[in-house]
């Protein structure tokens, strides 16, 4: 989200062969960043273990920099509780029964990965984990959408239905996005929609959808360090993102954790 080049790149299998290697990369240094969630751990301790993978494999994040009100300075956003997204790393420790998105990427050969989980931390509560369940699988019924010929609208249809029959909510301020050799290309992927609506999929695109959840309201507003994204009402969210190359036989999630 945020702003892009409103261009739509169609990839070939070639690019889309980087792409997927772009994507097992941000998915291994996820992993290896999940694996040190615990209580007690900082979340910029967690951005250190992001950097230490992406070091051995001399690549870079393409959060780090990204033009905003100010440059981004980290190479992940961690996300707490309340905090939607673009949660900035640093001092905060998490505490048993927090939720921490992690949202990351890569760039490899010139091209990007994008994938976000939301993780716990010790054990949380009942609601808690319903939450990030019915956010995990409304990206799991968005990408299963996402064979040529369906729609955008198609996709923001199904995983708003889903979410909202759930008793939860999606924000219309950000949205999924195309990716490539920018993280933010064409087409937006809102999370809502109405089906047969919007641009048709066509093989070779390649789309990060990430639905945005929150518990309370789908309101939200940005922190006085103007990166940070919250629910207006302060109740939990989550937010999951792979990103999907379209193909003639089907969805291929390049970022598969
Ligand atoms: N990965 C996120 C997205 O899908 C957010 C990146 S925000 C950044 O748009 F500023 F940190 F880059
Ligand atoms: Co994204």
């Amino acid at each position: 989200m945020i702003s892009w080049e409103r261009s739509i790149n169609i990839k070939t299998p070639y690019e889309v062969g980087i792409m997927r290697e772009a994507g097992r990369i941000t998915a291994e240094a996820l992993a290896a960043t999940i694996a040190l969630v615990k209580p007690g751990v900082t979340t910029g301790e967690l951005n250190a273990a992001f950097e230490a993978v992406q070091k051995k494999y001399d690549v870079i994040s393409p959060f780090k920099n990204y033009p905003g009100p100010y440059p981004y300075p980290a190479s992940i956003c961690t996300s707490v509780n309340d905090e939607l997204v673009h949660g900035i790393p640093g001092d905060r420790v998490l505490k048993e029964g927090d939720i921490v998105s992690i949202d990351c990427g890569t760039i490899y050969e010139g091209f990007v990965g994008d994938m976000a989980r939301t993780i716990a931390v010790g054990q949380v509560n009942k609601s808690t984990r319903r939450l990030m369940e019915v956010t995990d699988k409304a990206l799991e019924i968005g990408i299963s959408t996402m064979v040529p010929g369906n729609t955008i609208g198609d996709i923001g249809y199904a995983v708003q239905t889903y979410v909202e029959e759930q008793g939860f909510y999606i924000t219309r301020t950000y949205t999924g996005h195309g990716v490539g050799r920018k993280m933010h290309e064409g087409p937006q992927v809102p999370n809502y929609g109405r089906p047969g609506r919007g641009m048709k999929l066509r093989e070779g695109m390649t789309i990060a959808l990430e639905p945005m959840v929150l518990a309370g309201t789908p309101e939200t507003i940005v922190r006085d360090d103007q990166w940070t994204v919250v629910s207006a009402d302060g109740s939990l969210t989550a937010h999951y993102e792979n990103t999907i190359a379209i193909t003639a036989d089907g969805p291929q999630i390049l970022t598969a954790l």
